[in-house]
């Protein structure tokens, strides 16, 4: 597609082709930034890109405001709605147009499903979505598979096990969208019953490419035998009932005695933050790839900001 001026709200807005773009300008911009990975482009010195975070984050929004400034531009933005209009009522559609008159594009995040693709229908500029509800979180989909890229090498051809809260976890709705469009992969999702992927997500996937997929609530021998563990926190903020989350948080704990029945190259993932599910004494694992994921953030968002901008590396 033509990047320029476009929003991505869904990781389905991207082709293979777009995402294999978007990673090859990630690592050119590591490469360009390699002396020194903390400086910037200075690409972007005119545009100004509004931030709107009406529900909590750490590593969307500084990964986000980190690639902006990296790239040159300006950030204008909240994180929560304390301090805004909101507090006094005002719409989701009035906070978007008037921003719309400051910014050159939105990065947002919000709860409700669609927010982003509302924002970006009423205002007409670009809008990246950081996160709606349980609904899509496409750029941590794009630093995940360059984090897979990275240490695997490719993505075809992997076993990758995903683990945790299928059901609420938007960062799984998107990759596991997004890993159908490569070859060959053998997808195994562990979750409770109450937590299983949607329905209609795995009946797209299927009909689309025929990915193979395997539903089981045991960390069974499948899992590991992965060439990748993507584990996700139980989303406690997304249960109506509070006692069907406190039944539920602990079902899955990643710890070194697991570990050692893994591959002794299965990496593991997390799309941050932890709760309990992965033991902490993992951490100083070469299997623990999750800090350095986060990390990976600002390349990518780097990547797809300057594409979306329309400026050439
Ligand atoms: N991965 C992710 O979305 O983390 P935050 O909630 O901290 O942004």
């Amino acid at each position: 597609m033509t990047f320029k001026g476009q929003s991505i709200i869904s990781i389905r807005d991207l082709s293979k082709p777009d995402i294999l773009l978007i990673l090859e300008r990630a690592k050119k911009i590591e490469q360009m930034l390699s002396d020194n990975p903390k400086s910037t482009l200075d690409i972007a010195k005119d545009k100004v890109i509004a931030s709107l975070f009406f529900e909590p984050s750490t590593r969307t929004r500084l990964s986000f405001e980190t690639a902006i400034n990296r790239l040159g531009a300006k950030v204008i933005g909240f994180s929560g709605t304390e301090g805004t209009s909101v507090k006094k009522g005002e719409t989701l559609k009035d906070t978007a147009l008037t921003v719309a008159q400051y910014a050159d594009m939105i990065v947002m995040r919000h709860p409700l499903e669609g927010s982003a693709r509302y924002v970006s229908e009423v205002t007409g500029i670009p809008v990246l979505n950081g996160g709606d509800g349980a609904n899509q979180h496409p750029t941590q989909t794009l630093l995940d598979l360059y984090t897979i890229i990275k240490n695997k090498g490719a993505i075809s051809g992997l076993t990758i096990t995903m683990v945790g809260d299928l059901k609420y976890g938007r960062t799984v709705h998107s990759l596991a969208y997004a890993l159908s469009l490569f070859d060959n992969i053998n997808l195994v999702l562990v979750s409770p019953d109450e937590l299983k992927m949607p329905a209609y997500l795995i009946d797209e996937i299927k009909e689309k490419s025929g990915m193979k997929i395997t539903e089981t609530s045991e960390i069974s021998d499948a899992a590991l035998n992965s060439d990748i563990i993507y584990v996700t926190r139980i989303q406690k903020e997304r249960f109506p009932d509070p006692a069907e989350y406190h039944r539920l948080k602990n079902a899955y704990i990643i710890d070194k005695g697991l570990m050692s029945m893994a591959k002794k190259d299965t990496i593991v993932m997390h799309p941050l933050p932890r709760v309990d599910e992965i033991s902490t004494d993992m951490d100083s694992m070469d299997n623990a790839v999750y800090f350095n994921q986060a990390g990976l953030g600002v390349p990518v968002r780097m990547a797809l900001i300057s594409l979306l901008l329309g400026y050439n590396l």
